[in-house]
Formats: C-alpha cells, structure tokens, sequence
C-alpha cells in the first residue's frame, strides 16, 4: 500500500522562511515530489483587516509590544485547518519538544502551525490549538523556526521519506536493547567509525576500536551499547533515571 502523505501547513507573516527551507532540502523536495509530504506556508497578512491588512494590534491594559488578534487569526485557521487537522500554537510556554513528541506527531497525518511574533497571541485563541509547544528554554523572535524543527523532526519519521540506509533505530534519544534482551531508554548514539582505519595526522595516529573490525557482531552490539551509556552518564547524566 502506498504511504500516505503528510500534510503540513505553517500561518506565518513569514512565509519566505519556510519556502526557503523546501527549496533547501533534497529530501524535502523528493518526499513532495513523491507525494508523501506537502509542506505549504499559509500567509497571515492576507487575512489581515481593512486596506493595512492589520494583523495586530497593541495590548489592552498597557504594556510593550503588539498581539496577534483573534479574529484574524482565527480566520486564518478556518480557512488553512480541516476537521482532521491537528492544530499546535509555538510558544516559549509551551510543552517542550523532545523525540517522543516527534513520535507521537509522525502519527499524524494533517498538522497545522501557528507561528507567533511580536509579543505573542490573543489569550482567547488558545482555545481553538490542540497543543502549545515550545523547543526549549529560550526566547526567539517568532515560531517560523520552531516550526520548521518540529517539522523536519515529524517528516524524517515518516515511512519512505528518508533513504533505506538512513536508520531512525539506533539514533540519540531512542530506545536501544543489549545483548540479554534489556532495554535502555534515551541514550545519546555510539560512536562511528569510517576508514581508513589509521588515519595519520603529522606524527600521530588515530586507530578505531578494534572489535569493530573482527566481524563479531554480539560484541560489537555489546561496545556500542556500553559507549552509549558511558556517553549518555557523561555528557547526559539527566537522561538516565
Ligand atoms: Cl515555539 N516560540 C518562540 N517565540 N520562542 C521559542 C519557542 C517558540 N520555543 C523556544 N523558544
């Protein structure tokens, strides 16, 4: 049965940002050639009011800065969302964004962005996203990137989009099993190695760790899971419950 496609809209005043990342990627325009991703911006300015095509105005009660309005963002979202759409607000106060939550999206097969700017939303918006996320503890000027992050973390999920010898299984932040069947969670990635297998630079020499060349493969599944979670207590000692 052929993949079905994923469809992905993005309401920004920015629409340059994500037409840019399309025209980028080779896999991105592959996957949309192949009718398994449409990844489309949707330009708020366009439902904007009066002849200025306002979008935004300044904050009842005082205070810096502009808020997206309402109404005109919620013309926006009846006119770029369907029933089936799954709608996410990008916000610094949303959830924030991990690879299970890219997992949980992969799912899905409509998604539609609403990126902020200036100093946010109206309030009353809210109500009408099924999610508010966020990809990390800092501020930015807008959701356009948020966005394009969650996207390229959701379609690279998805069946045929990437190329047969780009694995999604052993990668950072997924599960990984040992040899007697036990499974770790969220462990940063093993190491790689590539050729030549002494790499020469001036007078000294770097080898790569000998059991990935004897061709045992219990062995070499056993170094790769114990440099991960040697990795993994070093660098990411909040990963490990
Ligand atoms: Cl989703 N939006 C903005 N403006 N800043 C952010 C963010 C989103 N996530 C992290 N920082």
């Amino acid at each position: 049965m052929a993949q079905k496609k994923l469809s992905i809209k993005i309401i920004t005043l920015f629409p340059q940002f994500v037409d840019s990342f399309m025209d980028a990627f080779g896999i991105v325009k592959k996957a949309v050639k192949n009718n398994l991703l449409d990844i489309k911006a949707v330009n708020l300015r366009q439902f904007g009011l009066g002849e200025r095509q306002v979008v935004d105005d300044r904050p009842h009660g005082g205070g810096v800065g502009m808020v997206l309005r309402p109404d005109v963002l919620y013309k926006a979202l009846k006119k770029t969302a369907g029933k089936k759409s799954h709608i996410i607000l990008l916000t610094p106060q949303g959830q924030k964004f991990n690879q299970a939550m890219a997992k949980r999206l992969a799912k899905m097969d409509d998604l539609v962005f609403v990126c902020g700017r200036y100093e946010g939303f109206d309030e009353r918006i809210r109500q009408f996203a099924d999610e508010e996320v966020s990809i990390g503890d800092y501020v930015l000027m807008g959701g356009e990137l948020p966005a394009l992050v969650i996207s390229e973390a959701v379609m690279r999920l998805r069946p045929g989009i990437l190329g047969k010898l780009e694995s999604t299984e052993n990668e950072s932040f997924s599960e990984v099993t040992d040899i007697h069947g036990r499974e770790y969670l969220s462990l940063l990635e093993y190491p790689h190695y590539t050729k030549p297998e002494i790499w020469k630079v001036g007078k000294k020499s770097f080898r790569i760790p000998k059991v990935l060349l004897t061709g045992h493969h219990k062995n070499i599944l056993n170094f790769r899971n114990l440099e991960s979670l040697k990795r993994t207590k070093k660098r990411r000692p909040d990963l490990i419950k």
